[in-house]
């Protein structure tokens, strides 16, 4: 039998906590050096290019989004990740980095970010994807984030991370109104899991490249940044 609303939302983010916190057992112990203004670059370039290729993905379901609350809110959300791609560009600039063209993603990202968010077949599962499971891992990364980065780039954080909080409460909202029955609830739990594995894949990606840049030792505990 389906779940009542709330229940089954609690039960997704229990089951988005409960990964994370087996995952995150292997970081545990990290140390909170701080960032280099070369990783620093290369974090806010991941950013960027995510926070971008939200704004695209997002504005291209508006084209095939029936439920009327939903489109509104979708709509606000490609103008907030569209400020969010310029203001990690902002932070760039101020570093001579004035376009991500001679940035390079990891295949991983690209199956991420490129693939499988854009690739949900209806709005809950679109959202259960990216509002509910991504958008909750990118707020956790930006505060374990925060204390390694200089102040205008937590001011950059300061002005992004509301927003962030709204597209977690808006995909709330989609999910307790339109994942009713069996099936909607039995799709949203694939699409949190996998969306989960492969930003942990991600992860993993971001480290590798840390090493292979000389930026990172890749045998340390690092945490997670993405
Ligand atoms: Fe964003
Ligand atoms: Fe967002």
């Amino acid at each position: 039998m389906a779940q009542s609303p709330t229940d089954f939302y609690d039960s997704i983010i229990g089951l988005i906590e409960s990964r994370r916190d087996t995952a995150e057992a292997d970081v545990q112990s990290f140390f909170n050096r701080p960032m280099s203004e070369q990783e620093l670059v290369e974090w806010l370039s991941f950013q960027a290019y995510y926070e971008l290729r939200a704004a695209q993905f997002i504005g291209r379901w508006l084209a095939d989004t029936p439920e009327r609350d939903a489109l509104v809110l979708l709509a606000q959300q490609v103008e907030d990740e569209a400020m969010h791609y310029e203001y990690c560009m902002r932070a760039l600039d101020k570093r001579g980095v004035t376009s991500l063209d001679r940035w390079k993603p990891e295949p991983e990202w690209e199956e991420w970010i490129d693939g499988w968010y854009p690739s949900g077949i209806d709005t809950l599962e679109r959202v259960a994807a990216h509002n509910v499971t991504g958008e909750v891992g990118a707020c956790q990364a930006f505060y374990d984030i925060k204390p390694r980065i200089p102040d205008d780039v937590v001011k950059t954080l300061e002005r992004i991370i509301p927003d962030e909080l709204f597209h977690m409460k808006l995909g709330r909202q989609i999910l307790e109104k339109y994942a009713v029955t069996d099936d909607q609830q039995e799709r949203v739990r694939l699409r949190v899991v996998r969306t989960f594995e492969l930003e942990e894949a991600g992860r993993v990606a971001f480290n590798r490249r840390m090493a292979r840049l000389g930026l990172a030792d890749i045998g340390d505990p690092t945490p997670p940044v993405i």
